[in-house]
């Protein structure tokens, strides 16, 4: 019985997953791109960035990142080296929130790594720079994200950048592991870090 009862609650949880991104995607159907130093992120781009995010998370969530080039495929930044490898990535999903009878748009990163060889050049910077700078021009209201409380390198990357912790949640960054929630309000945002 028990396990009936997950199974129900694993797939009205997946339905309504499945609804909010739809609801995500037709929210963004005029985003513009800005795009200089990252490229969206194309089907044939996707091996490159499993193995990053396999390398660095152990996968898991490969489907979902499967499919976000389709749904969500201008808020997938993806960044190369000279030789047009890919070198790191971040995506994002979009979801809307009313507030006081006016519809929030929320960019939140779902997944985001780079390749362990260039781990600490500046890469990770471009790309957050870059996203932040476009979804603001795109009326993102707010970008969270959740990152593991040991994560220290993720996590002074993102203050630098102005995200608050917002609060501790368990078991999203991984069954019986703690994260922050962490948010940027693009609204109050003016500045990158130098
Ligand atoms: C987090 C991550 C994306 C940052 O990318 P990056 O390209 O290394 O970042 P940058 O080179 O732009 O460095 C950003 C800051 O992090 C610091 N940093 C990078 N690696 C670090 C490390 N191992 N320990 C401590 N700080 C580190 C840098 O010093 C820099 O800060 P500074 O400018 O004050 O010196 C990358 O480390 C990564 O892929 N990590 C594994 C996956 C992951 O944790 N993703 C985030 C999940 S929420």
């Amino acid at each position: 019985m028990k396990r009936v009862k997950k199974l129900i609650f694993s797939s009205i949880n997946k339905t309504i997953r499945e609804v909010q991104d739809i609801i995500g995607a037709v929210s963004i159907l005029n985003y513009r791109e800005y795009k200089v130093h990252t490229t969206h992120c194309k089907k044939e781009d996707l091996p490159e960035i499993l193995k990053i995010y396999k390398d660095n998370f152990g996968g898991g969530a490969e489907k979902i990142i499967s499919k976000y080039p389709k749904k969500f495929k201008n808020v997938f930044f993806v960044i190369k080296n000279g030789d047009s490898n890919i070198i790191g990535y971040c995506t994002y999903y979009i979801h809307i929130k009313i507030k006081n009878w006016s519809i929030q748009k929320i960019a939140t990163i779902y997944s985001f790594a780079v390749d362990d060889m260039y781990v600490g050049e500046g890469v990770g910077t471009s790309l957050l720079k870059e996203s932040i700078n476009e979804l603001k021009k795109n009326r993102i209201k707010i970008i969270r994200l959740y990152v593991k409380v040991d994560n220290r390198p993720a996590i002074h990357l993102y203050k630098k950048f102005g995200f608050i912790e917002m609060d501790i949640c368990e078991d999203i960054c991984g069954q019986g592991s703690k994260c922050y929630r962490m948010e940027l309000l693009l609204d109050t945002f003016n500045g990158f870090p130098k």
